[in-house]
């Protein structure tokens, strides 16, 4: 079992990584609580697989919620459904939530734990390779408007953070690609052996030990800068532009892990573009090893309005994670007029 631990404004989260940690998750839970009920909240395509296996360990009274499987239920009223679902079982605030399932599940579960009773232990359980590697730790939670996405929610973290990567092994490839575009990004941003270990032809075969070096950093970042008001912007490799062609394709041409993985081809590009050493090649070759799209698709003007809408612009200016050697991210803020010439350049 390889373990961290995140000391944040609020007390310490412990993260345990083990592959078949699912299997022995009562005991792991029951070490670090103590409740009277846990209420676990899942989807409706993780309850069949995983549920029973994690209910059947609890030797406490155990209620749940099973929401539908999908972004479009990560809203408010979701959450209302988990408050009542809590009551209706009789959890109070000495009692334990547990978010069972992928980065959906753990921000609304997340969510429901921090506003419940004005706040109740939460312990995570992600199964999928980006929830372990990216959503589950950290603290972020919340929901979408109808406005935009997360645009409601609160940091709360979690005290214990149970990631057994065997679960993945139920994953739609594409869905494992996904999570994939994200360890890529750790890589280039903070330790470039990840690159290395997913270079190889049987990466998947060591994921525990890359889903480790993952999780490492973003407890390092996060601890540093728990509520996102500097170093952990550099999370955000990849993501300015691919959320900008994440919002061109409607939320559905591309999944955010394509997004992404598009987004860091670009920010390459634009790295080389304003003269730093070009290392779009080596990039684009391990995005294709593992399954992921590298060409931005879409109208380039389209994609500079797309970007200064984006909530990371701050007074004309937009800061871009660069990475100028694998390994190593700089935040450069960019003015807006400077960097629509570089769009257009794409
Ligand atoms: N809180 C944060 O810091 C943070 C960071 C990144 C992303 N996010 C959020 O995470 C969400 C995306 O998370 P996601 O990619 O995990 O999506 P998801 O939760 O929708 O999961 C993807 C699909 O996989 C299914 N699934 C989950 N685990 C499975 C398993 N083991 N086997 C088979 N199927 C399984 C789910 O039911 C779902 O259909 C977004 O809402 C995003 O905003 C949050
Ligand atoms: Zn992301």
């Amino acid at each position: 079992m390889q373990t961290l631990s995140l000391t944040g404004a609020n007390g310490v989260s412990d993260i345990l990584i083990e592959t078949g940690l699912l299997a022995r998750a009562g005991a792991a839970i029951l070490d670090t609580f103590s409740p009277s009920r846990v209420h676990i909240v899942t989807d409706s395509t993780v309850a069949p697989l995983y549920l029973e296996k994690l209910e059947g360990q609890l030797s406490l009274p155990v209620s749940h919620t099973v929401i539908p499987a999908g972004e479009e239920h990560k809203r408010l009223t979701t959450v209302e459904t988990i408050y009542h679902d809590m009551l209706a079982a009789g959890m109070t605030r000495k009692d334990l939530v547990i978010a069972l399932g992928g980065g959906v599940v753990g921000d609304i579960t997340g969510f429901a734990a921090a506003t419940f009773l004005r706040g109740v232990s939460l312990c995570q359980i992600p199964t999928t390779l980006l929830a372990q590697v990216d959503s589950s730790v950290g603290g972020k939670t919340g929901v979408d408007l109808a406005e935009g996405k997360n645009l409601v929610g609160a940091f709360y973290q979690p005290r214990l953070v149970l990631i057994d990567p065997a679960v993945l092994a139920t994953l739609p490839n594409a869905t494992f690609a996904d999570g994939m575009a994200e360890v890529v990004k750790y890589g280039y941003i903070a330790n470039k052996d990840i690159l290395d270990m997913v270079s190889q032809p049987d990466y998947k075969a060591h994921i525990e030990d890359i889903i480790y070096e993952c999780v490492k950093i973003k407890r390092d970042v996060v601890a540093i800068d728990e509520h996102d008001t500097g170093l952990r912007m550099i999370l955000n490799f990849g993501h300015t532009i691919g959320h900008a062609a994440e919002k061109l394709g409607n939320y559905t041409d591309l999944t955010h892990g394509q997004a992404v993985a598009i987004g860091m081809v670009a920010a390459m590009r634009l790295s080389a573009l304003l003269g730093n050493d070009d290392l779009t090649a080596p990039l684009v070759s391990i995005l294709q090893h593992i399954g992921l799209p590298t060409e931005l698709n879409y109208d380039r003007e389209a994609i500079y309005t797309a970007l200064l809408s984006d909530k990371k612009k701050f007074g004309g200016v937009v800061n871009f994670i660069l990475v100028r050697e694998p390994g190593r991210a700089e935040i450069t803020p960019i003015e807006a007029e400077k960097l629509h010439k570089y769009i257009l350049k794409l």
